[in-house]
């Protein structure tokens, strides 16, 4: 794809600007920014990532074991790591999903030839040889500089199993489980930042009503004691799509008390561009109908987050609980010819402006979503990466995560839509622009645009700016996606513009998404 910059394009245009009033033609969708009215800061673990023993998520994907003709650091590969790190992945959620909920901490720590070979009944019922445990993962979120989201077993587990893990990985001084720790390689404690009590309780992880996890959660975390200073956040298993029940009930009934700690709440919510589990939609090769559709879909997340957000609200006014989106992502029909419990999927432009949509959103809810964790970080759904042996592929969501880096930690700015059009097809439509706005940690300010339409580009005014200047995301195909083959089909170029009057106009390709510096 070759797309001109864009400042040779603006220079084109300013001609036409020049006949045209200073605001820009008619026509011209508006953006302003108000910087004079910070929001909340958008917590970089908006961020994270999620990666889950399943399918190549960590075995072949990420972990290839020390004795690997794949070059490894301790096991993991170098490509894979090094280009996570490349996007500072700020926290990672591990070993599920719901295969932590089948976990058992114990098989997954000393010598890995002695570890015990399970069934991976989740995911595919395949031999689970425990050679990622406790101590590999530390290792894995160091070498990516991320935090540690460890998930519990609260299903199948034992409030007393749950207890020693965590005192396993954060007892300092003379404690068995330290000691043990030590043997098994590791002086010091290591540092959960985040510790979930359970998973997706409604269903895989275990069945329960509200008022039966809640009991549970409260018996469990009565348990759950770390060192002062090592004590992670903790988060209870919430709820899911229109279901607000979760957020309502558990925020009115789990207390911190007695030493016990209620940090905030897990949702999930997958874009499925049918509606339909039975038959979701292909990951490429699909029509304009589920094109909108998928975008449709990613946007009834701000209503989610709202619903859910306004249950809390009623409880924890003061907003001290989290809402963390602890799975999120497009979820598609496998790739033919792949095991089905690998859920193996392809990644397209479209993925990408799923990401896009979705930061958009979080963004303007910074002040209680302080967490999410993408489904999955490998291989697995909505990858930002997918692997074929020694080979790698970026896909077009790990580009959107690349493009969105300087949202991480910046402090959200009010954004106003002018003149906003829709982009319909028959009976549906959505928004055709979408935007989010923050002053970032280095002080410059940052827009995000998304173009939803994939057949118009939108001239765009930006007010108040001399220039615009950072990345570029599109192709010429709804579904354009990377493969081993061509590896560099979707990828972001450089685009910039400059302004006259105060202000700089921009044309949006269409199916685009933009992320610039604003001066
Ligand atoms: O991400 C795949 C699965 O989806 C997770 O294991 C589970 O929590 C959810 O249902």
């Amino acid at each position: 794809m070759h797309f001109m910059k864009q400042s040779l394009f603006a220079l084109g245009l300013l001609a036409a600007a020049a006949t045209a009033q200073a605001g820009g033609t008619a026509a011209d969708i508006r953006i302003v920014i108000d910087t004079a009215k910070p929001g909340p800061v958008i917590n970089k673990n908006i961020y994270g990532q999620f990666a889950e023993h399943l399918g190549a998520g960590i075995y072949g994907g990420l972990w290839v074991g020390p004795d690997s003709p794949i070059p490894n650091t301790r096991g993991w590969r170098n490509d894979v790591v090094g280009a996570l790190k490349a996007i500072h992945v700020p926290v990672v959620r591990w070993p599920g999903g719901c295969f932590a909920d089948e976990y058992h901490w114990r098989d997954g720590i000393g010598p890995r030839e002695s570890r015990p070979v399970k069934v991976n009944t989740n995911w595919g019922g395949v031999e689970e040889n425990n050679a990622v445990g406790t101590h590999e993962f530390f290792d894995l979120v160091d070498q990516l500089g991320a935090e540690a989201y460890v998930n519990g077993n609260l299903g199948s587990g034992t409030a007393q199993e749950m207890a020693e893990w965590l005192e396993y990985m954060t007892a300092d001084g003379k404690s068995s489980l330290a000691e043990l720790r030590r043997k098994n390689g590791h002086e010091k404690p290591f540092k959960p930042a985040f510790f979930g009590v359970g998973n997706e309780a409604w269903g895989c992880g275990g069945n329960m009503t509200t008022q039966h996890y809640t009991d549970l959660y409260n018996q469990y975390a009565s348990f759950l004691k770390t060192p002062k200073e090592d004590t992670p956040q903790f988060i209870a298993s919430g709820g899911h799509d229109d279901d607000t029940a979760w957020s309502d009930y558990l925020t009115a009934h789990i207390h911190e008390q007695w030493n016990m700690h209620f940090d905030g709440i897990s949702f999930h919510y997958y874009t499925v561009p049918t509606g339909v589990w039975q038959a979701k939609g292909k990951a490429t090769g699909f029509g304009e109908d589920q094109w909108i559709s998928t975008l449709n879909n990613t946007l009834r997340m701000d209503t989610l987050i709202r619903n859910n957000v306004a249950q809390m609200d009623k409880h924890d006014p003061k907003k001290k609980l989290s809402f963390n989106v602890d799975e999120w992502g497009t979820w598609y029909d496998v790739e033919p010819g792949t095991n089905a419990g690998f859920l193996y999927q392809q990644n397209s432009l479209r993925d990408a402006m799923v990401v896009a949509l979705n930061f958009n959103i979080f963004h303007a809810h910074a002040d209680r979503v302080r967490m999410t964790n993408i489904a999955q970080m490998v291989n697995v759904l909505q990858a930002m990466i997918l692997t074929d042996g020694n080979r790698m592929i970026l896909t077009p969501t790990y580009h959107a995560y690349a493009m969105y880096v300087p949202f991480q930690d910046a402090t959200a700015l009010p954004v106003t839509i002018e003149h906003n059009r829709q982009y319909k097809l028959g009976a549906a439509g959505i928004p055709e622009i979408s935007a989010s706005a923050a002053r970032g940690a280095d002080g410059k300010i940052y827009l995000a645009l998304v173009n939803t339409n994939p057949h118009d580009a939108a001239q765009i005014t930006i007010a108040n700016a001399k220039h615009v200047g950072g990345k570029l995301l599109t192709a010429d195909a709804m579904d354009a996606h990377n493969s081993f083959d061509h590896p560099q089909e979707v990828k972001p170029v450089p685009f910039d513009a400059e302004g006259s009057a105060g202000q700089v106009r921009i044309k949006l390709p269409a199916k685009a998404i933009a992320v610039v510096a604003v001066e």
